[in-house]
């Protein structure tokens, strides 16, 4: 087996999971997740978190491979959650004298998740492990994504192994570094891991970026995905804006549920309308069909959106609720906004979902109702909703 060397002193170890079919069980993974995990090589040994434990034994074979039959000294604990620490147990049953660095909500978390409490050395803001010639500090960095997680820095290479940060989903076909692939279908993933995984943590976010403000970093090297060199300021800028709920493009996601097409034929005028007042960027999502994850990361990318829903058993279609519930967990900011909706015999979505988007303090341009099927007067009315909307959106075409 050949590993990846990605510095002087640093090797790839991770791995790829492309059978899971939702992470966290819940998101889906059409291109798959990687676990990343990282040696760094010295004097002493250091390894940076671990993997999922269904891939323990692959997984252990790079690290054999890499470390040549010698020990590891450390294990450094960035990041908790599972997909990261579960083969911990593992890697101490192979390296019993292996020591766990962490911080002390991780070691709170070590005892809880897998009875760990021995061979700990507590690390606080700033502090530093020498490997020898190789210093490695540690920035707590909590709430990205979990109140333990920490990041770690190569002082010497000025590599940061992140955590979380900075990642995305798609497992890894071939290379490591961004330099070495095709990177489309990681945009998008990055923006739906974001929006999903650390999404409702925006303030934490930027609390992290400004304690990295000032530190020259060369390597981005994340939990997930690709190992970021020339892109790592894109990188780093994506995360400022989405952390900021800061939209990419001026345009309208129109997202609705129907259970026999009076609703979406509304969706359709609107956009009809939308786009008649000049925005190219529309995006329509039936929301029994797309999965919520990539609607939420769509909702963080424009600027504007339009929510239809049903009246269903005097509430909101059910899909509909969970995606008003995701984005209100996120408490994402400064959105523009209209709702739409028909009912058979008592109208109860739209008067749900106007004072749901005045509690996030958004920016109400209207709304449309209709019992039944749609008719001609409240077609013009859909269309003129989408015109205003259009409106309200600046550098329409
Ligand atoms: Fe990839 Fe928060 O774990």
């Amino acid at each position: 087996m050949k590993t990846l060397k990605i510095s002087n002193s640093v090797h790839y170890v991770g791995v790829n999971d492309r059978r899971k079919s939702l992470f966290e069980n819940q998101l889906p993974l059409p291109y798959g997740v990687s676990y990343n995990s990282y040696l760094v090589v010295d004097e002493k040994i250091a390894l940076v978190d671990t993997v999922d434990a269904c891939y323990f034994d692959i997984f252990l074979q790079k690290i054999e491979t890499a470390i040549k039959g010698r020990k590891i000294d450390y294990l450094i604990i960035n990041h908790m959650e599972p997909d990261h620490s579960g083969s911990i147990r593992l890697i101490r049953q192979q390296f019993p004298n292996i020591q766990i660095i962490g911080n002390a909500k991780t070691f709170d978390m070590l005892k809880g998740y897998y009875g760990v409490i021995d061979n700990l050395l507590e690390v606080k803001d700033g502090e530093t492990l020498q490997l020898g010639e190789t210093s490695l500090q540690f920035f707590l960095t909590p709430m990205v994504h979990w109140p333990e997680t920490m990041m770690t820095y190569h002082q010497q290479e000025k590599i940061l192994f992140s955590g979380d940060a900075f990642g995305c989903f798609g497992a890894l076909d071939g290379g490591v570094l961004d330099t070495t692939m095709n990177l489309d279908k990681f945009w998008g993933e990055m923006r739906r891991y974001y929006a999903n995984i650390v999404g409702k943590y925006g303030v934490p976010v930027q609390n992290a970026l400004k304690k990295l403000d000032g530190l020259e970093i060369t390597m981005l090297c994340s939990t997930h995905g690709p190992v970021w060199t020339e892109e790592r300021e894109k990188v780093i800028n994506f995360y400022d804006m989405y952390s900021r709920y800061e939209p990419l493009v001026k345009g309208v996601v129109v997202a609705y549920g129907s259970m026999y097409g009076n609703t979406e034929h509304m969706a359709e005028a609107i956009a009809a309308g939308i786009s008649a007042g000049g925005v190219k960027d529309i995006v329509l999502h039936d929301v029994s069909k797309t999965d919520a994850s990539f609607i939420l990361a769509d909702v963080f990318k424009y600027s504007a959106l339009v929510i239809g829903s049903p009246t269903y058993m005097n509430e909101l279609f059910p899909q509909v609720a969970l995606l008003l519930h995701k984005i209100e967990a996120r408490a994402i900011k400064n959105r523009i906004f209209a709702a739409f909706g028909s009912c058979t015999w008592a109208g109860v979505s739209v008067k749900t979902m106007l004072p749901w988007a005045e509690k996030l303090q958004w920016n109400i341009v209207g709304s449309a109702e209709e019992k039944q099927a749609l008719k001609a007067e409240k077609y013009e009315e859909c269309y003129a909703l989408g015109l205003q909307i259009a409106e309200k959106i600046e550098n329409r075409v």
